[in-house]
Formats: C-alpha cells, sequence, structure tokens
C-alpha cells in the first residue's frame, strides 16, 4: 500500500485531490496531510474523510524543517505531493514576505526533507519514491490578445507578481533538484480551478457570496481580463496521472483549454443564480447585471493565461473531462447549497470545529 504524503490537505485544491484519492483507491492507499490551517485552510472541507484508519491530519508548518522530519522518520512516504502555498495574487501585492517564506521556504523544506528520508548513500533512491511539485501557468507572465498563443513547458518564466514570482522560486529549486541531485520529482503547471470549497477571496466563490448577500461585484479594470478554467476534479485527477505516468524529472502544463473573459464569468453566475432562486425568494429582485461595480485594477493585472495541454495527453493521455457549461453550474449550485460552509469561512467558526474535532488528538 502506497503512503502519500499531501501538504495543503487542507486547502482548495488539496481537499478536493484527498478526497478524489479516496474515492478512486478507497483503501488501497494511505494519505497523510499536513496543513499548518492558515486562514485558508479549513477541516470542514475533509468531513468525508475524516473517520477514516487510512487517514492522518497533522497540523503542521512545512518550514518546520524538525516536524516534517519527524513525518518522514516515522512514516515510509512513497508519494509526496506538494500543495502548501500561499495563494491569492492579491495578498502578495500587499504582503509578499509571507509569500516568499511558505512557497520559497516551505519548499525547499519538503525538498530537503524528502531527499535526506529517500536517497541511498550511493546517491541513488530508493525504489518507486516520487515527489510532485504542484504549480501554476502564472510563472509564465501574460499572454496577448492573440488567440494562436499559448503557454507551452518550453515557455520561458517571466512572473509578475510576488505570488507568481514565488511559484517560480519553488518551481526553480524543485528543477535544481532534479538536476543536481536527481532527485525523482515531476513539476505540474496547472491554470485557474473552479469547484466546491474555494476560500471566497478568488473571483468565482467572492462574487457568488456576494450576489447572494446582495453586495456589489467587483470586476478589476475593463473585465476582459482572460483565464484558464478548470474544474478542480480534473486538475486532482492530472496530478494522480502523472505521477503514476509521467516520466520522472519532466513538467506537465495542465489545462482546459476554457478560456474566458471575467466579466463573462461573473454575468454567467448571475444568470445561473437567478435560475437557482424561487421566484419567491426576495434576493431575486436585487440580483441583476446592475449589481456589476468595475473598480480600481488590480496592479501588475496579467491580461490573459491560456495552457496548452498537447503534452499532457500525449503522453499521458489526460484531457479535461468536465465542460465548463456543466462544471460552472455544478459549482454555482454546491456553494448555493452550502451557504452554511460559506458562513463558516466567513465567520472564523471552523476553528471552533478544529478545536471540537482534533483537541483530544
Ligand atoms: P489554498 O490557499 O486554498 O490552500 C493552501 C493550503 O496550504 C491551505 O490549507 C493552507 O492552510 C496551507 N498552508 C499554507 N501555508 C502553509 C504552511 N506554511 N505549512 C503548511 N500548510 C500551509 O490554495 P489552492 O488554491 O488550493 O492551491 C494549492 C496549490 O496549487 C498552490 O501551490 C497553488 O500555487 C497551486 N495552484 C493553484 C491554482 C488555483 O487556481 N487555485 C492553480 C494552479 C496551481
Ligand atoms: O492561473 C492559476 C492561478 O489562478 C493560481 O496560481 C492562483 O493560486 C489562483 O489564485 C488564480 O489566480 P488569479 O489571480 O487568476 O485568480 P483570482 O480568482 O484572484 O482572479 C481571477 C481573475 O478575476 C483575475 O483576472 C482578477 C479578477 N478579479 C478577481 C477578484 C478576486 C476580479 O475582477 N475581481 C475580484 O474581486
Amino acid at each position: 500500500m502506497k503512503t502519500y504524503l499531501v501538504t495543503g490537505g487542507a486547502g482548495f485544491i488539496g481537499s478536493n485531490y484527498i478526497n478524489y484519492m479516496f474515492k478512486k483507491y478507497g483503501n488501497d492507499i494511505r494519505i497523510i496531510n499536513v496543513d499548518v490551517l492558515t486562514y485558508a485552510g479549513n477541516l470542514e472541507n475533509l468531513r468525508d474523510v475524516e473517520g477514516r484508519d487510512n487517514y492522518t491530519f497533522i497540523r503542521a508548518d512545512i518550514c518546520d524543517r524538525e516536524a516534517i522530519d519527524k513525518i518522514f522518520a516515522e512514516n515510509d512516504i512513497d508519494r509526496v505531493v506538494h500543495f502548501a502555498a500561499e495563494s491569492h495574487v492579491d495578498r502578495s501585492i500587499t504582503n509578499p514576505e509571507v509569500f516568499v517564506k511558505t512557497n520559497v521556504l516551505g519548499t525547499a523544506t519538503m525538498l530537503n526533507a524528502a531527499r535526506k528520508a529517500w536517497e541511498n548513500e550511493d546517491g541513488t533512491y530508493k525504489e518507486g519514491k516520487k515527489f510532485l511539485h504542484v504549480s501554476t501557468d502564472e510563472v509564465y507572465g501574460s499572454l496577448d490578445e492573440d488567440p494562436n498563443a499559448f503557454f507551452y513547458e518550453t515557455t520561458p518564466y517571466s512572473p509578475h507578481s510576488p505570488y507568481s514570482a514565488s511559484k517560480a522560486s519553488s518551481d526553480m529549486l524543485v528543477k535544481a533538484y532534479m538536476d543536481t541531485y536527481k532527485f525523482p520529482a515531476n513539476i505540474t503547471n496547472c491554470s485557474n480551478n473552479y469547484g466546491p470549497y474555494q476560500f471566497p477571496e478568488k473571483l468565482i466563490p467572492l462574487i457568488i457570496h456576494n450576489a447572494l448577500e446582495g453586495k456589489k461585484l467587483p470586476v478589476y479594470g475593463d473585465g476582459k481580463n482572460v483565464r484558464d478554467w478548470l474544474y478542480v476534479e480534473d486538475h486532482a485527477k492530472a496530478i494522480d496521472m502523472v505521477q503514476e505516468k509521467g516520466r520522472l524529472f519532466e513538467t506537465y502544463n495542465v489545462g482546459g483549454h476554457n478560456e474566458k473573459q471575467n466579466i463573462e464569468i461573473v454575468k454567467t453566475i448571475i444568470d445561473t443564480l437567478r435560475e437557482e432562486l424561487d421566484d419567491s425568494d426576495p434576493r431575486k429582485e436585487h440580483l441583476t447585471y446592475d449589481l456589476i461595480t468595475y473598480v480600481t485594477d488590480r496592479k501588475g493585472h496579467d491580461r490573459r493565461y491560456a495552457i496548452a495541454p498537447d503534452k499532457i495527453k500525449a503522453e499521458i493521455g489526460w484531457e479535461p473531462e468536465t465542460m465548463f457549461k456543466d462544471g460552472i453550474k455544478k459549482t454555482i449550485k454546491w456553494y448555493f447549497e452550502n451557504q452554511e460552509w460559506m458562513d463558516h469561512v466567513t465567520s472564523g467558526d471552523y476553528e471552533k470545529y478544529y478545536e471540537k474535532m482534533y483537541s483530544n488528538r
């Protein structure tokens, strides 16, 4: 049975990945989830798996070498899937230091701990050990509006925000460990994810939350920036497939060929929520395009991201499965039906949940 060490598993993508992996492999794998639980980590996302014998949660900081070494010493880890990071561009603009600490130093800590645990005396590695570093398409910078321009694995790095610069640095560290120590790793660079359990600082859940509360819907700049949206479970599947079928030391781009302008996303959310709300619901009357408010643009706002997922398709056979029109409806419906989840993450109640569930462990 393989043992996975997942970092940042209480976050948006990490929790969807853990839920996906248990759905796929059941009792055939073991997962240790290491997360320090910043504002973005929420154990409520993992309610469905927390009672399992083959799941363990450990609250620890990926920058804490002693704590990470201890986890490797006490467990024979086969796979590391490294999600933990500070992930929000706007926060990186106001407070860049924590992004350098978590994303760069935290990744260095994970690499060093895994290398120490896995390396044989002759510089080879124990059989079958693999590290997957989860990264972003933002490292490639920004594309103009030429519809034939895409990010490939060979596109030079050109990060603009402190967030993407910190992720680019962490990617470079992983590449350096692969080149220098033949460290058994892969990197995935993925486009914008959407789906359940995303913290409402990000565009889609923020707009849904505000729309249901009758608040203004802030659109940065002219609303015509383009993102390439991928349903989060498709990303989880890609990560698993890269780890099991990808060539070691390779980078794979992951994306949905699904470019949308931000304003289009906002209008889709309004239209879909109006379909969900009963005519008798008083919120419906106010939920119109009039809520859309153009606000000051994000500093250094990248214009367009678009991934060419050709390599992962050709080598591994991965393709996105969820059509955007279905995925976005499913997502909006999920937030609509789970307003309690939203209330908890916006009120800090999940801290109480953590105390209740884990204070005696
Ligand atoms: P998130 O902010 O929702 O979750 C991050 C998780 O990491 C949280 O649970 C948080 O508590 C944890 N964490 C933060 N600092 C930590 C530390 N020092 N020690 C231990 N845990 C810590 O992020 P996300 O959107 O799920 O993104 C996960 C990863 O995927 C990130 O590396 C991000 O760069 C990458 N990524 C995200 C997207 C996207 O669209 N969200 C797209 C491509 C790649
Ligand atoms: O491309 C992958 C990246 O996608 C990930 O690496 C990041 O972790 C993830 O946060 C995401 O970054 P973005 O900056 O693209 O996502 P965000 O949801 O913050 O913004 C999406 C677009 O919407 C962007 O063009 C900015 C705009 N926006 C965002 C917010 C929060 C608005 O217009 N209004 C808003 O209130």
